[in-house]
């Protein structure tokens, strides 16, 4: 009778499972162009299509390592992720194009986990996906993959990856699975815009209603879609849009005579903006000034509670970052629903002992201080 040798047999088994890894590659991983891409066929919804669109549920998708300026030749590392509490299969596909919708650069597995679509798309695209093993948790509810993008060797200008990923309940359906999408890019030397402010006011104290010329350059200017020029009142904190000083889409303007606003602030600061052509946005910060204005609110304190930990200091003219000083030493604040007359000092109870006397001091963000308050905890 035959009979098969145990090397016969460990061959028919690797033959089987080696039959069985290619079939199912090739039946497992989206099919191309489904990356939400201008110029693709949508995104993973057009098939897993519960919840109508995407991007509705607590996950998300990111992509990780992308250089703000890729260097031609180069080979860049990229890591994306799914997440979504719960979620127990997971799977993604990128492409990377120029402005054009044009392929730009390679992209490569550099393990099993993701696989190059033999397929293309518009353009010549690549398309990077999952692979079947590549669909596990890698982290809790998470999945990470890495791959390569082999910047091109001659500089071809900005490149975009869009991605598509999908965090799914496991079972083996298109059904009930949360789709996410997200995109990013990489400027190239050819194309990136720096700026450079060449007027700086800081140090100075500019009055109300007098000029200051805000004079600036910027780098690769042919491809800057829009300037737009703020001032913050708040250290660089915030730059509202009520603060709006200047804005052109005229990349050859580069100069505006600022007329001072009658705000008051010993931390004003000037930004400029430069939106690309690309969509990315680069912005200079000016030095701190001051805005010798009216209207300064100065913060007052009226007294002071310790409860548990914390500290409660009551007053008026409080804002959203306004910070105490215990005895000279800034606290950790909070005043998140942005009350004008509480403020919260958390663990700053612990350090204030029953008859203890300690000066309490509030500094707003626009540079006003209160005086100080001198607050004993009773007995
Ligand atoms: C052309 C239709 C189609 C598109 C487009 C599609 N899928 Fe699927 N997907 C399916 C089907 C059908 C299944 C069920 C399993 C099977 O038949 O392979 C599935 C299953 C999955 C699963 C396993 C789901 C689970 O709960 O077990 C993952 C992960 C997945 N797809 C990822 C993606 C990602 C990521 C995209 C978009 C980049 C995508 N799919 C786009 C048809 C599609």
């Amino acid at each position: 009778m035959f009979k098969f040798t145990f090397k016969q047999k460990l061959q028919a088994v690797i033959l089987v499972s080696i039959v069985t890894i290619v079939a199912y590659a090739s039946v497992t991983g989206p099919e191309p162009r489904y990356t939400n891409a201008p110029g693709d066929l949508g995104n993973c919804v057009s098939c897993h299509d519960t919840f109508h669109e995407a991007n509705v549920g607590s996950g998300s998708v990111t992509i990780d390592n992308v250089p703000a300026v890729y260097e031609p030749g180069e080979q860049y590392t990229l890591v994306v992720t799914v997440q979504q509490a719960g979620r127990q299969r997971f799977g993604f596909q990128l492409t990377a194009i120029d402005l054009d919708g044009n392929r730009i650069g390679t992209l490569e597995p550099i393990n099993n986990s993701t696989q190059v679509n033999p397929l293309t798309g518009f353009g010549n695209r690549q398309y990077i996906q999952h692979s079947e093993s590549g669909t596990f948790p890698t982290g809790q509810s998470s999945r990470t993959w890495q791959f390569r993008w082999k910047a091109p060797v001659d500089d071809e200008g900005v490149v975009r990856f869009y991605i598509s990923g999908n965090a799914a309940n496991g079972d083996g359906t298109n059904q009930n699975d949360h789709i996410y999408t997200t995109s990013t890019l990489a400027e190239s030397p050819t194309t990136v815009v720096t700026v450079e402010l060449l007027t700086d006011p800081e140090g100075q104290v500019l009055e109300p209603d007098t000029h200051f010329l805000i004079d600036w350059s910027a780098t690769n200017i042919s491809n800057v879609d829009s300037y737009e020029l703020r001032y913050s009142t708040d250290d660089g904190a915030t730059f509202p849009i009520t603060n709006l000083i200047f804005s052109t889409t005229d990349p050859d303007v580069t100069e505006f005579d600022w007329t001072v606003p009658d705000k008051f602030s010993t931390n004003a600061r000037i930004r400029v903006l430069a939106a690309t052509q690309a969509g990315s946005a680069v912005e200079v910060l000016s030095g701190k000034f001051t805005i010798n204005g009216s209207g300064a609110t100065i913060p007052i304190i009226t007294g002071g509670q310790v409860k548990g930990n914390k500290l409660f200091v009551f007053g008026d003219n409080f804002v959203n970052g306004s910070k105490v000083y215990m005895d000279d030493v800034p606290q950790k604040t909070k005043n998140g629903s942005g009350s004008a007359t509480k403020l919260k000092v958390k663990k700053a109870g612990n350090n204030i002992s029953p008859g203890q006397t300690v000066i309490l001091v509030v500094h707003n963000p626009d540079g006003t201080v209160s005086e100080p308050f001198e607050f004993t905890r009773p007995l």
